[in-house]
């Protein structure tokens, strides 16, 4: 085992990288997109494989949910296997009327209220940013396959069940330009810049906020296939 949460051996990685935080979602991605899909980690079932897109080499590794476990398997991802580019996949809740449900959020930055971020940084609050080529990648090819895309700042919250109810949990942030809520990007975006490699998000809205709309199982699935082949495209480009 070469590190208590990875079986991988050196290697066994590609330089790309897709993080859903649903390790059957990471099958999922392994079954139905990549060509020679292999599994190299099973850990905590928590699935990795590497195979194939367009003939490029290609990873997808589960994170699990919540940013301490995202921060613990992306660690290890660039700092042991030597990873470069990293590209979340997930879904999020809308924090803005204006985004749709099965519409594609950018997270162009990540706000948080996780005590994650803070580490290192002392006096100063670190502002989390998305690889400026990916999230130009990602946007121009999310256009041009006619995705309805918004690009802009996403909440990574440590709480899913507030104790104030609906939009209340969210304060002043709708109204400061935080379109979408989700619980990993903000800690992924940091590890990046610390160690100097590129990171992205994409997530597809399926809970609006403020509306109460959800995606049905059916779009849930579309959406899904349309989000995995842009992040694909975007991490081998
Ligand atoms: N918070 C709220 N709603 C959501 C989330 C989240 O993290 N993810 C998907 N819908």
């Amino acid at each position: 085992m070469t590190t208590p949460h990875n079986s991988a051996k050196p290697g066994d990685y590609a330089e790309a990288v897709l993080l859903p935080g649903d390790p059957l979602r990471a099958k999922w991605v392994a079954e139905n997109f990549l060509g020679d899909a292999k599994l190299v980690n099973s850990v905590r079932n928590c699935l990795g494989y590497t195979g194939t897109w367009n003939g490029k080499r290609v990873s997808v590794q589960a994170t699990g949910m919540g940013q301490p476990s995202l921060s613990i398997y992306v660690h290890e991802l660039i700092n042991v296997y030597g990873l470069k580019t990293l590209i979340r996949i997930g879904t999020c809740g809308g924090l803005h009327a204006s985004v749709k449900v099965r519409d594609l959020i950018l997270a162009q930055a990540a706000t948080t209220d996780s005590t994650i971020v803070k580490d290192g940084f002392g006096k100063y609050h670190f502002a989390p940013i998305a690889d400026f080529a990916l999230l130009r990648a990602a946007a121009e090819k999310a256009e041009a396959k006619g995705m309805k895309v918004h690009v802009g700042n996403m909440l990574s919250s440590d709480i899913f069940y507030h104790v104030e109810p609906g939009m209340e949990g969210y304060g002043a942030l709708p109204s400061h330009g935080v379109i979408g809520v989700e619980m990993e990007s903000a800690a992924l975006y940091t590890l990046a810049a610390r160690f100097g490699v590129k990171a992205l998000t994409v997530c597809t809205m399926t809970d609006c906020l403020v509306t109460g709309q959800s995606i049905d199982a059916e779009a849930r699935q579309t959406s899904l296939k349309d989000m995995v082949a842009l992040a694909l495209d975007v991490a081998v480009q």
